[in-house]
């Protein structure tokens, strides 16, 4: 069946060749997305045949900076000229400098392990607890997405969303996340306090401070504080993945900071290098490095200087043009226009986010997520505006979360068109 980006590239040769080429040689696990990327610039993303796409994934919260920031690309073209990688036994100018950044903007006592992706960095920080409690069992959440590696996927409670047989173990339990819409009744503290007690004693919770891909869920401060609370009474580490919510995404540095959280590793990826260079790191407080030993830690392309660079050139593009706190101030904007969707559309059950890190859930009328169709309408229609954004995998949520430079009347422009279309589906009768 043709998409709605198929409709779009017969219009013209170039982008259509390369979709085609794409399907011909490379196996994808998604369908949703065959747009043939060739250039970007802020929160715009250009197609092969010059087409402008209004970006509200930044790639999936990476392009927090923007597509293309010219000051990120200068540091890499510096870089690049002078020595992108250096041998992995190796140290740099670039490696010290972001980790010693990151352990400030952390308030300072953290050391970096080095990766290059979200999966691995996750995978090191389960390692490194493992290591330093000597225990095995890992505690996660249901629906949760910590990466395609199948120790992450094991921490993360969602195997079978994944499309990925992975077999249970007895070292993973999950809790479930603290999805308010489906509470019928559970205290999820509680829950949370009960699966930490459980035997065998886990090394770790692993948890991302608001559940990015179930659809933006977060929970109320009580379910933190019992997290938290009881991982320390269990002898338990707490390790926040802030590979999607991190670097300014939520309206804070990290997301971690909205709640009354002080975890001992804090895993980063993603935006660390506005996505120019693969990087990602498990940070770690100074004394759980001692169980950082052997080569079952290393990373061939952990931290080269070329990602080095890119982060740095990130790190003061956050700091400078102030990108947690725009998203703080382009998030609530968001939420005061949308939120009357809910009374307006029967269909819209909530509005919700935290800085640029949005949702809008739908649910049809016994409160369950809706299939595909309905939501693949809605995406397609935002399309064909020229507005690209992807529904969550859990609940049926559209995910807003654009790069934090988004010019803001692009921004209310683009809120307007997504609350017209939904409204528009309202009258044709199509949230069914
Ligand atoms: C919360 C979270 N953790 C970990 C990962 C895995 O990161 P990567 O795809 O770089 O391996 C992702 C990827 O989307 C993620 O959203």
């Amino acid at each position: 069946m043709p998409t709605v980006i198929d409709e779009l590239l017969e219009t013209d040769g170039t982008a259509r060749l390369l979709a085609d080429r794409d399907r011909a040689f490379v196996a994808r696990p998604t369908e949703r997305i065959p747009v043939a990327v060739a250039g970007g610039e802020g929160a715009t993303l250009i197609d092969a045949d010059g087409r402008r796409l209004l970006d509200l994934t930044s790639g999936w919260n990476v392009a927090n900076t923007g597509w293309n920031h010219p000051k990120v690309t200068e540091a890499l073209l510096k870089q690049a000229a002078q020595m992108p990688f250096s041998p992995p036994w190796c140290t740099h100018d670039g490696r010290s400098r972001v980790a010693e950044r990151l352990s400030d903007m952390l308030g300072g006592g953290y050391r970096a392990l080095c990766g290059a992706t979200g999966s691995e960095a996750v995978e090191a920080a389960l390692k490194v607890a493992r290591r330093a409690t000597g225990r095995q069992a890992v505690v996660g959440f249901t629906e949760a997405y910590h990466g395609g590696t199948l120790g992450s996927m094991h921490a993360g409670g969602v195997p079978q969303l994944q499309g990925v047989d992975v077999p249970s173990t007895e070292f993973h339990r999950h809790a479930p996340i603290p999805d308010r819409l489906r509470a019928n009744g559970r205290d999820y503290a509680e829950l949370v306090r009960a699966t930490l007690r459980e035997q065998p004693a886990p090394a770790a919770i692993l948890l991302e401070p608001i559940f990015t891909n179930p659809g933006v869920i977060a929970g109320d401060p009580e379910f933190y504080r019992a997290v938290q609370q009881t991982a320390r009474e269990v002898g338990a580490l707490v390790i926040i993945d802030e590979v999607g919510t991190g670097f300014g995404r939520t309206g804070h540095d990290f997301g971690f900071q909205h709640w009354d959280l002080d975890p001992d590793i804090v895993v980063v990826a993603k935006a660390l290098t506005s996505g120019a260079v693969p990087m990602a790191g498990a940070l770690m407080r100074d004394e759980l490095s001692a169980a950082v030993s052997g080569p079952g830690f290393s990373s061939t392309f952990g931290w080269v200087p070329l990602a080095c660079a890119a982060a740095l050139a990130s790190l003061d593009v956050m700091e400078s043009e102030q990108l947690p706190a725009r998203a703080a101030q382009l998030g609530t904007l968001a939420i005061d226009r949308l939120r009357p969707l809910i009374d307006a559309v029967p269909a819209v059950a909530d509005v919700r986010g935290f800085g640029l890190e949005l949702g809008i859930e739908f649910t049809d009328a016994a409160g369950d997520p809706f299939a595909r169709p309905p939501m693949e309408e809605l995406t397609s229609r935002l399309l064909r505006r020229g507005i690209f954004a992807e529904p969550s995998a859990y609940t049926s949520t559209l995910l807003l979360m654009p790069p934090l430079v988004i010019d803001e009347d692009v921004w209310t422009g683009a809120l307007d068109a997504i609350a017209e279309e939904i409204v528009d589906m309202d009258r044709a009768g199509a949230w069914v």
